[in-house]
């Protein structure tokens, strides 16, 4: 059975590598986490596009069968070059089309917030696609989160300094939905719920991707598990390089003890 691919610059991506493990839980999977170049989200385009090229290409050549892109920073700025990258015969899922979808279903016509890196909210992807589909979109940079949870500081003073300093009250005035634009953030959501109003849904792409990815073609996900002559991990964790702070992150996240393997991203390809 080929595995899924999964990438994100570090451990935000295991909030939906949690999900799709969930969802098929006897699926194989790579994740990938490019730590030597976290954080995305404060990169340019054109390097965000360069990294993620790359990735996908040694998800490719591990004979991924579909690769998720778990970083909105990416999904909003380098989803074509994935794509390319990818080829045809593998399909790729980003994590904000299927958010759209989903918060427009629910919220069509209210007034919807979104959270996100620099890179992301910069693009504008979330604001056009949401206004499309009938939001309005509030929409707010909050640039530390990510890398303040990469390096382990969620559920604590730091996280709730910065969400105070980020999300101020005419931020939330009239919001029904808070869309989690990055997926670190979903380490610290409950934090975030307790200095949102009453009744304001927060939303992240966990979930959502994980059923956007059941709607692929069922022979993907049809094999049975042979478990296995080469006795390779059910799910491997490559990262580009083995830093502790994503080991940390990783097991804390996971609550057992997780194996990286570490993979350079050769650099002479150039952005
Ligand atoms: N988790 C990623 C995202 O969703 C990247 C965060 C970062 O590396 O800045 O954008």
């Amino acid at each position: 059975m080929r595995p899924i691919g999964i990438f994100d610059s570090g451990i935000g991506g295991l909030t939906v590598a949690r999900a799709i493990s969930q969802r098929f839980p006897n699926h194989p999977l790579i994740y990938f986490g490019d730590t030597a170049h976290l954080p995305f989200g404060e990169k340019s385009p054109e390097l965000i596009r360069h990294y993620a090229t790359r990735i996908t290409k040694e998800l490719v050549k591990k004979d991924c069968a579909a690769i998720v892109v778990a970083c909105n920073s990416a999904s909003s700025n380098a989803l074509d070059e994935v794509r390319m990258a990818a080829g045809h015969s593998v399909p790729v899922i980003d994590v904000i089309y299927p958010v759209v979808e989903s918060v427009s279903r629910e919220f069509v016509g209210d007034v919807v917030g979104v959270i996100g890196t620099r890179a992301t909210i910069d693009s504008g992807w979330y604001q056009r696609l949401l206004a499309e589909k009938g939001c309005t979109v509030k929409s707010k940079v909050t640039p530390l989160l990510a890398s303040a949870i990469e390096e382990g500081f969620h559920e604590g003073r730091i996280s709730t300094a910065l969400i105070e300093e980020y999300l101020t009250d005419d931020f939330y005035e009239g919001i029904t939905a808070l869309v989690l634009g990055c997926t670190h953030y979903p380490l610290i959501s409950d934090q975030i719920q307790r200095v949102l109003p009453p009744g304001v849904k927060i939303v992240d792409s966990a979930e959502v991707v994980a059923d956007e990815l059941n709607q692929l073609d069922p022979a993907i996900f049809s094999e049975v598990v042979e478990l296995d002559a080469t006795h390779r991990p059910l799910r491997r964790f490559i990262v580009s390089d083995l830093t502790q702070s994503f080991q940390r992150g990783a097991e804390r996240f996971f609550g057992s003890p997780v194996i990286l393997e570490e993979l350079k991203l050769s650099e002479h390809e150039g952005p």
